[in-house]
Parts: structure tokens; C-alpha cells; sequence
């Protein structure tokens, strides 16, 4: 996409000069002369950014911000301002402008600036479709990910749903089944009544059949009324059998039943009942290999395994992680009433490498402890888990080759780490300064202390 930037400045050569500068590197420009014009022309098209000037004949920049602020917040404004004018930027920060620079310009902090400006745009553009998202009741949207398994899978729930086809889903724990689960159903033409949830694993043995079948008045102590199971409760619905692979052998025959003639006979009941259901089964454990041991029904697997649906660990897919994380941020910011923008760029990294074990649970777990801790209004790597930045750090040392650094004194150390910066920036100054977290200044002491030799990029 190239961003569009309106200039505005009653110095038609400071103008014209700007206009070349901006379109060769790359973005669309429209230029205008005067704080009105400005406003009017933000009326009709979202800019991505406005570059003003404060001192301007007829509308001041001030007064013209504060229009452009009333009729699009949203886009970052840039003020120009002289040096002797100084109070002016501030103020104009004050009244919601997004930076000011000192004129002449300085190209280097032009570019800078600009380029922050375009990450912070893109940023809230993402947040408003964050939340978009979360108060979305689309069920299929609410899966984030946009990874080429996940999308695969997006594109075979919607292919499934509609059918009436039993559906096994497998992967490991905390990987979206059951988010899984309930977009097939949302999916489906069963979705006017809700879907019945069973968790297999979380009910004991002698408690499962009369949860799943229901039982009759006096079948067992503490039936004291006829009850109906889960599977007259989904009548016309979808039955998700949660953690299938933990249903005891002896209960296997019966669900086997429940699955293949949709009959259910109640706990000490004689009547066959019948339960127009659609099913869907998930299971993070090795079905197969449960099979082979004898703890599972082949003829139960082969009528569950219909259709069976893959989730990719977290690990698999791990460049799903940064709008994952995202979206939990915003989800639990919204929840705990905070204004949190972003992770720093360091919590992101650590996000980004960790393994995630736990998957997308163990994730959202981590999101959502940092978004309590966090009193700013970014997540930095001190509210995240130990064990994340723990567990990260070892790796990045073992990958960094920060490991052979060993026994070097700091000043080598610190030579390497600003010659192989420059290498990367291909010999742009501001750029490696900013990765080094250090001023140009700094940066320029340190390349005479050193002698560094690098490209020259003439900035
Ligand atoms: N792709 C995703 N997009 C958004 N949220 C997700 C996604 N995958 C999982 N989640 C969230 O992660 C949490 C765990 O997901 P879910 O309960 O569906 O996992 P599961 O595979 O059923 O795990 P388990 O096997 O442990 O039961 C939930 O809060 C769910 O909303
Ligand atoms: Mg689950």
C-alpha cells in the first residue's frame, strides 16, 4: 500500500521542495497552501498522514489541527515549526498533534518520524479490527490466524459444517478444538439451538452414562427424578464429546450405539429413544495408538473418524503468534478497562521465540497475566511469565552466537555489536542508532573511538 501524505505550507517552495522529497521515497502526496484547504480535504478522504506547517497566512496550523482533530483523530499530524517557535510545537502536541519537526528539516528525522508515524497508523487500524472481531458473534472470524494451515482449516470448517458428517477433532491441548468445535456448529443449519457440550474426562466412569444417556426415577441413589442426558438435551442440535479418547472401554459399546442408530437408552430404562444429533468428537491424545493398546474401540474409532480435522500445535504455526498476542491484548485490555497499545518490540521478540508448549491457552494465560501487571501502555518483557523469558533467554544465547563472546572485554564486545549494526543498516546512521538504542551522536563518538569501517550510505 502507498501512504498518502497531505503537505501543508503557505511556502510553495518549501512545498514543491517537500512534494519531491516525499514522492521519491515512495508516497502519494497532495499539497495545499492553507489551514482550510486542509480541513476541507480531510472532510473527503482519510490521509494517512498531514505534514503542516504552524505559521500559515489565513488559518494558522494550530487552528487548522484543531479542526482536522474534530473531523478525522485519527490521522497522525505532523506540525513544522521554526526553531524560535518551539512553545508553539508544544502546544500543538497538547491539542493531539502526532510530532513536531524543526525547520530546516532534517531529512534523516523527516524519514524517521514519518515511518513511526505509518507503524502507529497501522497499529490502531489493527486494534479497531481487533475489536471489531471480538464483538463479532461470526464464530469462524473469532479464530484468528492467518497462517497457510490455519486458513486451510478455516476453509474446511466452512466446507464440513454444513453436512451432517460426525467430525473428529485432534490436536494438542489448548491448540482451538473447541473453538473449532463450535464454529462447525455455528456453521451448520442446527444453529438455531445451542451446541451441548460434554467433557468426557471431567465426569467419573459410573457418572458418564447417565450424564450422556440420562437415567430413570430411582435407577441409582440420588436419582430421584427421571432425567434426561445430554444426548436428548442436543435433539436437533450438535453433541461436542469433549477428551472422546478418556470414555472408559466399558462405555464404548454404548456410545458406539448413540453414534451409529442415534439410540439411547436411559440408566434402568428399557425404552430405545432415538436423537436426531450431529456429533463432533475431539481428543488430544493418540487415538490410534490407543487402539493398538486395546483402550480403544477400532469400530468406534472408524465411525468417529469420519472427518477429521488436524489443529496445528502453536509451534507449527508460529507466525500466527504476533496476532494472537495482539488480540488478547486488546481482548483483555477491553476486559480489565486498560488502554494498552502495543508490546514492546524486546516482549515481542520473546513471544515470538518461545515454544508454547501450552499452545494457544498457555498464550492467551501469558497475555492476560502481563495485561494485569502492566501500568503503561505498552506490555514490556517485565510482565511477562519467567518462565517465557527465562527459557528465551538461553536460546538466544545458544543461537546468538552471543555465547562465543565469552572472555571478549565490553569494549570489543560493544565494537562487534556497532560494526555488525552498520553492516545490517548498510551504513545508515539513524537506522543502526535506533537498533542500538543510542543517539547518532553517541553512535558517531563511538565510531571514532573504535575506527569502525563500514558502507557508506551517505546518511
Ligand atoms: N485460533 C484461535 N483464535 C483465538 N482464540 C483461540 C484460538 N485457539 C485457541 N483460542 C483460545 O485459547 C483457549 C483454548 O482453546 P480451546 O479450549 O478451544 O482449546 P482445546 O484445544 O479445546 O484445549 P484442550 O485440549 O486443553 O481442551 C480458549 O480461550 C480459546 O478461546
Ligand atoms: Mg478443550
Amino acid at each position: 500500500m502507498k501512504f498518502e501524505i497531505m503537505i501543508v505550507d503557505d511556502d510553495k517552495a518549501h512545498l514543491s521542495m517537500l512534494r519531491t522529497v516525499l514522492k521519491a521515497w515512495g508516497y502519494q502526496t497532495t499539497e495545499v497552501e492553507d489551514g482550510s484547504e486542509a480541513i476541507s480535504n480531510v472532510c473527503e478522504k482519510p490521509f494517512d498522514c498531514i505534514l503542516m506547517d504552524v505559521r500559515m497566512a489565513n488559518v494558522s496550523g494550530i487552528e487548522a489541527l484543531v479542526e482536522i482533530k474534530k473531523i478525522n483523530p485519527a490521522i497522525p499530524i505532523i506540525i513544522m515549526t521554526a526553531y524560535s517557535s518551539v512553545g508553539t510545537a508544544v502546544e500543538a502536541m497538547k491539542l493531539g498533534a502526532y510530532d513536531y519537526l524543526t525547520k530546516p528539516l532534517d531529512f534523516d528525522d523527516l524519514e524517521l518520524t514519518l515511518k513511526r508515524s505509518f507503524e502507529h497508523l497501522s497499529l490502531s487500524r489493527e486494534n479497531k479490527t481487533l475489536k471489531l472481531l471480538l464483538s463479532s458473534n461470526d464464530s469462524l472470524s473469532s479464530i484468528i490466524g492467518s497462517s497457510p494451515s490455519m486458513v486451510e482449516l478455516k476453509e474446511m470448517i466452512q466446507t464440513i459444517a454444513p453436512s451432517e458428517a460426525t467430525v473428529l477433532i485432534l490436536g494438542e491441548s489448548g491448540t482451538g478444538k473447541e473453538l473449532i468445535a463450535k464454529a462447525i456448529h455455528g456453521y451448520s443449519s442446527r444453529n438455531n439451538k445451542p451446541m451441548i457440550t460434554v467433557n468426557c474426562a471431567a465426569i467419573t466412569d459410573t457418572l458418564l452414562e447417565s450424564e450422556l444417556f440420562g437415567h430413570e426415577k430411582g435407577s441409582f441413589t440420588g436419582a430421584d427424578r427421571r432425567r434426561d442426558g445430554r444426548f436428548m438435551q442436543a435433539h436437533k442440535s450438535t453433541i461436542f464429546l469433549d477428551e472422546i479418547g478418556e470414555v472408559p472401554l466399558g462405555m464404548q459399546a454404548k456410545l458406539l450405539r448413540a453414534i451409529q442408530e442415534r439410540e439411547i437408552q436411559r440408566v434402568g430404562g428399557d425404552d430405545t429413544l432415538y436423537a436426531d444429533v450431529r456429533i463432533i468428537a475431539a481428543t488430544n491424545s493418540d487415538l490410534l495408538e490407543r487402539v493398538k493398546e486395546k483402550e480403544f474401540r477400532e469400530d468406534l474409532y472408524y465411525r468417529l473418524n469420519v472427518v477429521t480435522l488436524d489443529v496445528p500445535s502453536l509451534n507449527d504455526r508460529r507466525d500466527d503468534i504476533p496476532i494472537l498476542a495482539k488480540y488478547f491484548l486488546v481482548k483483555h485490555s477491553e476486559k480489565n478497562r486498560k488502554i494498552i497499545d502495543n508490546f514492546t518490540p524486546l516482549a515481542m521478540d520473546y513471544l515470538i521465540k518461545y515454544e508454547w508448549p501450552g499452545n494457544v491457552r498457555e498464550l492467551e494465560n501469558a497475555v492476560e497475566r502481563a495485561v494485569i501487571l502492566c501500568n503503561g501502555n505498552h506490555v514490556s518483557e517485565r510482565e511477562l511469565p519467567p518462565s517465557i523469558t527465562k527459557i528465551v533467554t538461553n536460546i538466544e544465547l545458544q543461537n546468538s552466537g552471543l555465547e562465543g563472546m565469552a572472555g571478549f572485554s565490553l569494549d570489543e564486545i560493544e565494537k562487534k555489536a556497532i560494526a555488525q549494526t552498520l553492516v545490517k543498516t548498510t551504513g545508515n546512521k539513524s537506522e543502526a542508532a535506533k537498533l542500538l538504542n543510542i543517539t547518532r551522536t553517541t553512535l558517531n563518538n563511538k565510531i571514532k573511538k573504535y575506527s569502525i569501517q563500514f558502507p557508506q550510505s551517505g546518511t
